[in-house]
């Protein structure tokens, strides 16, 4: 990142996510995942929130609509939300995969290699203070690491992503939690540390001469523009 994409202003740096958005829902680089999805799921919130949610992929409801967390996991992450000051408005909710699996199946490893640029970027662009992963997916690949959610979950870390140091804070997806009462009793306790997590405001920050992001592929990699397209950026967006 250069020196003048870190001194970006909140406008230019949502600007700059619409084009990534563009880029994104012309994407083909998972040929099964772009000749099956209904939409790219980019992801949806203020695109200048502290608090930034990263999931697994989007289901047949989020794929149906556009955006992220719209079926019943996302009405308990709205709840748990609320419960601690919180509305979808206040944060940028996101995913590893911008496409949905078919069947809801696991993000296989090369789609989880081919979209986590489009992360990386969401994440360069919006700046949060705190990025909370939802369950294995998202905390295994922010974290490099393949320690899993059941021992780190609660536990805030601060990793440098791109050339930002943020805090990372994995919790349970709250899909694992409709089923099982004592995860969604965890959840909520590690929910409930959020606020505080977030008034430690950024971490210190690394030196500035870290290497840059790669952009995301070029058009001649990408496919005609999906039906959805005609939808507004800032509608799938949902910014604010
Ligand atoms: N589960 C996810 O991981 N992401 C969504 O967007 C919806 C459900």
């Amino acid at each position: 990142m250069s020196s003048e994409q870190r001194e970006r202003s909140p406008s230019e740096r949502r600007d700059a996510l619409k084009e990534v958005l563009a880029q994104a829902r012309g994407c083909v680089r998972c040929t099964e995942l772009a000749a099956t999805r209904k939409t790219v799921v980019f992801g949806a919130g203020n695109a200048d929130a502290e608090l930034m949610f990263v999931g697994e992929a989007p289901g047949a409801s989020e794929d149906e609509q556009g955006l992220p967390f719209v079926g019943r996991a996302g009405k308990l992450l709205e709840k748990l939300l609320a419960e601690i000051g919180l509305e979808r408005t206040d944060v940028f909710i996101g995913n590893v995969l911008k496409c949905r699996p078919p069947g809801n199946r696991d993000p296989l490893p090369v789609e989880i290699e081919n979209c986590q640029e489009y992360l990386l970027r969401q994440v360069e662009l919006i700046q949060p203070t705190v990025i909370c992963t939802l369950g294995n997916f998202s905390t295994k690949l922010l974290r490099g690491d393949p320690t899993g959610i059941t021992r780190l979950h609660g536990q805030p870390e601060v990793i440098v992503l791109g050339a930002r140091a943020v805090r990372l804070y994995p919790i349970y997806h709250p899909a694992a939690a409709l089923y099982t009462p004592r995860m969604l009793q965890t959840l909520r306790e590690d929910f409930t540390r959020l606020p505080a997590l977030l008034a430690l405001g950024a971490p210190e920050q690394p030196p500035q001469e870290v290497p840059d992001i790669p952009e995301p592929a070029p058009a001649e990699h990408q496919g005609p523009p999906d039906t959805e397209q005609a939808r507004s950026e800032t509608d799938q967006l949902g910014l604010f």
